[in-house]
């Protein structure tokens, strides 16, 4: 790879990716302003994450918006590979998520892939996957779901219901087409080539369209799906894509669990979270004070302020301030980090209690098959 290019697949993310470059390669569309103001006009409020960006690409919201204001209803989807504890890039889909169920007071399906991280990473147990489901369920749950319209599928759990779905598909899927898409090789584990058929599945569980709100590594998948729907006399599913949450080292790739060091995970003490921003997160501040306070720092490429600005800072008047100060030279990357720090232990604080809170509640959206 070029050092100018990027690489995003579901399990590889490299690279400065170029967001606009993206969208060709993909053949996503581009949130335009006035399907911004689409959505608005339905939602009665802006959301931080559309205005900025953080949103950035869909394929057939147009279509589903029109549908819906016609008054045919929609569900929404997601899902996570439990391949470890959550970390807050996961939060974000997941935030936006409960957005638009409150908004379109849509049922919420999350499938969690206990399967999928099993057989794509070597050192997994299975036992360990699934545990890790358990776990991220918390997380999802924390954010504020409610079990009367929010069911959680774990893949080896409930099989049942995904089986025929997933039968359904694997059946129009060839092996050269998933190859291209994925490059898969010989030495592929054959889970990961029927893998596809098993994340389209909840797309198609209920008798509606559904949209998709998910970091757009996975769009491949569903670029697949959405071949299948009318194959199957199902509606293309709609998706609404999310940027990759940048690692705490710089700002190429994403933030993944492969690297503890450069990831914040939900579950981190307040202690961890100040030690890991103040040691790791990428500054594009001067290498010393006087030379700062001349030239100004490089809010772009500051991973701090970064995360305000995709997560932690929803205030423009605020984050704007922020922004200013530290390219003027006003504002220290020290700082900047201390807001951070006070930003992400505050909310941790208030959803590590509601974490282990829904404990008691996972049962309830748990899918009974
Ligand atoms: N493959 C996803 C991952 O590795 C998990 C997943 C399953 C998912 N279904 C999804 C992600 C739907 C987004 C939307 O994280």
């Amino acid at each position: 790879m070029p050092a100018d290019d990027f690489v995003v697949t579901p399990w590889n993310v490299e690279g400065d990716i170029d967001y606009d470059k993206l969208i060709k390669r993909f053949g996503t569309q581009k949130i335009t302003p006035e399907l911004l103001s689409k959505i608005e006009k339905f939602t009665n409020e802006s959301h931080f994450m559309l205005r900025r960006g953080i949103f950035f690409s869909h394929r057939d919201l147009n279509r589903l918006l029109d549908d819906y204001e016609k008054g045919k209803k929609f569900f929404l989807y997601t899902g996570r590979g439990p391949s470890g504890h959550t970390h807050i890039g996961h939060l974000v889909p997941w935030v936006f998520a409960k957005w638009l169920q409150d908004k379109f007071g849509a049922k919420m399906y999350f499938q969690l892939t206990d399967d999928e991280k099993f057989w794509s990473k070597k050192d997994m147990t299975l036992e360990k996957t699934s545990q890790f489901a358990l776990e991220n369920a918390l997380d999802f749950i924390a954010l504020g779901f409610k079990p009367e319209n929010t069911k959680i599928i774990i893949d080896t759990k409930n099989i049942k219901t995904l089986y025929p779905i997933a039968a359904e598909v694997a059946k129009r899927i060839n092996f050269s087409n998933t190859k291209a898409v994925f490059g898969f090789e010989n030495e592929t584990n054959v889970g990961m080539i029927f893998y596809t058929s098993l994340q389209s599945a909840p797309c198609f569980i209920e008798d509606m369209p559904v949209l998709i709100p998910f970091g757009v590594d996975q769009d491949p998948h569903f670029r697949i799906t959405r071949d299948v729907a009318p194959k199957i006399n199902k509606p293309k599913p709609a998706l609404i894509h999310n940027i990759m949450i940048p690692p705490l080292g710089g700002t190429k790739g994403k933030m993944s669990g492969s690297n503890e060091n450069e990831t914040i995970y939900t579950t981190d003490s307040p202690e961890t979270v100040k030690k890991k921003i103040n040691k790791y997160a990428f500054s594009g501040g001067q290498p010393d004070i006087e030379e700062h306070r001349k030239k100004g720092g490089n809010p772009d490429i500051d991973v701090s302020y970064q995360y305000l600005r995709i997560f932690f800072e929803p205030d423009d008047k605020k984050l704007k301030q922020i922004h200013d100060d530290y390219k003027s030279g006003k504002m220290l990357t020290g700082e900047l980090k201390e807001i951070l720090i006070q930003k992400i232990n505050k909310f941790l604080e208030s959803h590590q209690q509601k974490r282990e809170m829904a404990r008691d509640q996972l049962d309830k959206f748990l899918l009974k098959d």
